[in-house]
């Protein structure tokens, strides 16, 4: 309730302080109207020297541009958490598995998890820091783009309340995420194989490994005895391997879903500047999981199947078709293309759906109704938020 209180008072504030479109939106068309009216003569009738007109109209265009808007506070707020919550997942893969430094502090590592994340790829502790650290820059820059249009920047501290890993190398802290019950949906996978489906049109895609939504599974080890069996550990880090295309695949649709809704040219160029390095990561991630070795895990029977063999196998499930099949987009009478699917705004990769997502997942097991509510009120507006 404090909370729910104080965040009333900051919305008050963040509406003072914002702009509102329609503000704009008059200006603009006084600044047409003045033009049109008077015309180039009526300006330049001895009331300015060359000089003067240039800088005047310099002034005009600065004027003419839109304000930051409301509704792009609401979508930059809503990212600013997304980049906050992807900072704590992150941060918890970089301590157990990661390089720990002075770029992305804290953790000391678990050597027996940072071998079987390398049996996917040898420099998977580098990527685990390099992923991580992009997205403290994220959600840094975003808070502090906020706060210099006037905006409240976004703040999860009072919901760090999950536990950590009691696994040794990790920081015991509180944390916003869970990573230790999930329900991977690997779909994502398929999806990117079609080569006559997209979620925007409404179709689904089979998960590349069934058995990670039929429970709940550790991405990184509870404790240390998880660190045995070696197939229990290594299970562990194919959770993890594909739960790193998961997230990223995530970001990459919901950037461009939301610059579709950004009406000023600098937040438009934020999203489009950001959103493709979750792309980078997406694609690396995409190409490490397939690596993931086949077994099963003693422990629980979850399966990691051969995906190049039966009944996997084929080009839905070939690991080395890692770069996005041409497919429908937009509508079925146009050839097929190769895109990030889906980026229809307010749909499967919006705002709102992420959250869904992300609850699905297994992330937010155990966080308060506070938090969920909190998420979803940024995660509504954001979606709702049109250009112009
Ligand atoms: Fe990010």
């Amino acid at each position: 309730m404090e909370h729910n209180a104080h965040q009333a008072q900051k919305d008050k504030i963040m509406e003072h302080h914002v702009q509102p479109s329609k503000a704009s939106t008059s200006r603009r068309s006084f600044l047409r109207r003045g033009l049109a009216v008077g015309g180039a003569g009526a300006i330049g009738a001895g009331l300015f020297s060359a000089g003067s007109l240039y800088t005047n109209f310099a002034h005009a265009q600065a004027a003419a541009s839109p304000a930051v808007t409301k509704g792009d506070v609401a979508i930059l707020r809503f990212l600013a958490a997304i980049e906050i919550l992807e900072t704590d997942l992150w941060q918890q893969y970089n301590e157990l598995g990661g390089i720990q430094d002075s770029e992305v502090p804290g953790g000391s590592g678990s050597p027996g998890y940072t071998a079987a994340l390398q049996v996917l790829d040898g420099d998977m502790d580098q990527y685990i820091h390099d992923n991580t650290e992009d997205e403290i820059s994220h959600f840094t820059f975003l808070n502090a783009y906020l706060v210099s249009k006037g905006a409240d920047p976004v703040n999860l501290d009072t919901f760090r309340t999950l536990p950590s890993s009691q696994a040794t190398g990790a920081q015991h802290i509180g944390r916003l995420t869970n990573l230790m019950q999930l329900a991977v949906d690997t779909s994502w996978w398929t999806r990117y194989r079609s080569r006559t489906k997209n979620p925007d049109f409404g179709d689904t895609f089979p998960p590349a490994i069934p058995g990670l939504l039929k429970g709940q599974f550790p991405a990184i080890p509870r404790h240390d005895a998880d660190l045995h069996p070696k197939d229990h550990l290594q299970a562990i880090a194919n959770t993890a391997g594909f739960h790193f295309g998961f997230i990223e695949q995530g970001g990459t649709s919901l950037y461009p879903s939301l610059a579709q809704g950004v009406t000023h040219p600098e937040v438009l160029r934020i999203l489009l500047s950001i959103g493709p390095t979750e792309t980078a990561h997406f694609q690396t991630w995409h190409d490490k999981a397939g690596n993931a070795p086949a077994l099963t895990d003693p422990t629980n029977g979850l399966v990691f199947p051969d995906l190049n063999a039966s009944p996997s196998g084929g080009e839905d499930f070939q690991t080395n078709l890692i770069m996005p099949e041409p497919t429908v987009f937009l509508s079925r009478k146009f050839p097929p293309v190769s895109i990030i699917r889906p980026t229809e705004p307010g749909g499967s990769g919006g705002a709102v759906a992420t959250v869904q997502a992300w609850t699905a997942d297994g992330l937010f097991i155990g966080q308060s109704q506070d938090f969920l509510a909190f998420l979803r009120k940024l995660a509504v507006q954001a979606d709702e938020t049109r250009r112009g």
